[in-house]
């Protein structure tokens, strides 16, 4: 049994994370500011003898290490971030210190007290547009995006102390995570959360562009999986892996399934694409398989039959 520091607990991926470990009787020390994290997303968690929450924020100087040192963790698996790319282009700044500072600040408090292990929230956004798919980890690097770009130089930071203090920095590449608990309520929420909630609504949903944009969908449930295993698999040495299906779905394909699940509602409408998105993101799996002993189990459709049935999460709930 492992105490894992879980930054960004009350976050979607972060509760997820957080529920498996403690399912798999580890000790979970969760914090987060509740900036986009909610507190109903770790009712469960709550209710667990394994479970300690502190309200800190992660970009905040010498917060986290002062936990650190209090609590001394095996592991540090950091999922607090600004998550939107969008988000990311109108506020650059505010990019920067959530996603770079604060992985600075994650890298020293594990020097300093000595954490093992630091796993990290990277995503395919590193990757850019006009890679050859799927992309492998290491294809060129060329983000479109302030997030991307952030995501990036966090990857470098964290591997850089690795070879430099010798902990072990397993950096997991995202793809497009889908899933409960994903909050649909910003322009800068993940696309299926929006689209769940709209069709729910009997409304309409907005294409940005022709719909013919790909993502590899990933399910939260397998994220959190990826997640326990890169943080406690005895034996494992610092890198960087892709975490996605190899699946490729277009915007297109998810509103056939979606009008397949909400028979009734309106076709979608379309508007501009927006800036900075890419056009195909696919992921190669193979490198998470050798490394980390991790295959996706759930496929987009069936994720999304489950969260059409699922209540649909609202800002206020
Ligand atoms: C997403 C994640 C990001 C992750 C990255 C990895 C979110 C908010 N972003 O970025 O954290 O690192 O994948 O690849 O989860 N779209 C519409 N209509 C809408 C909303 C979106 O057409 O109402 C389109 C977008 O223009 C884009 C696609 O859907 O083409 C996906 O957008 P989004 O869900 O925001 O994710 P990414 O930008 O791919």
């Amino acid at each position: 049994m492992a105490t894992i520091l879980v930054t960004g607990a009350a976050g979607f991926i972060g509760s997820h994370t957080t529920d498996l470990l403690l399912a798999e009787g580890h000790r979970v020390v969760g914090i987060d500011n509740f900036r986009t994290g909610r507190r109903e997303n770790l009712r469960d968690a709550a209710r667990q003898s394994g479970f300690a929450f502190h309200e800190l924020d992660v970009a905040a100087p010498g917060a986290l290490a002062g936990l650190v040192a209090r609590v001394h963790p095996d592991a540090i698996i950091h999922l607090a971030a600004l998550v939107s790319v969008q988000e990311s282009i109108a506020n650059p700044e505010l990019n920067f210190v959530l996603n770079v500072q604060a992985s600075q600040f994650v890298a020293e408090a594990a020097r300093l007290h000595r954490v093992g292990r630091v796993v990290f929230a990277s995503s395919a956004a590193i990757y850019g547009d006009g890679v050859e798919l799927p992309v492998r980890e290491g294809a060129a690097k060329r983000p479109v995006s302030p997030y991307g770009a952030a995501k990036l130089a966090s990857e470098d930071l964290l591997l850089g102390h690795a070879a430099a203090y010798g902990l072990t920095v397993r950096c997991q590449r995202y793809f497009n995570v889908f899933g409960p608990r994903q909050d649909p309520s910003s322009p800068y929420s993940g696309v299926i959360s929006i689209f769940a909630r709209r069709y729910a609504e009997g409304k309409p949903v907005t294409i940005f562009g022709d719909g013919r944009q790909t993502r590899d969908f990933i399910a939260v449930r397998d994220v959190a999986h990826a997640n326990l295993l890169a943080a406690t698999r005895p034996g494992l040495v610092s890198g960087a892996v892709n975490i996605c299906t190899g699946r490729s779905t277009s915007l297109l394909d998810l509103a056939v399934v979606f009008g397949r699940l909400y028979p009734g509602v309106a076709a979608p409408q379309h508007a501009p694409a927006r800036a900075g998105d890419i056009v195909h993101s696919l992921g190669a799996p193979g490198a998470a398989v050798a490394e980390l002993g991790f295959t996706a189990q759930v496929a987009v459709a069936d994720g999304l039959a489950e969260l059409a049935h699922a209540p649909v999460a609202s800002p206020s709930s």
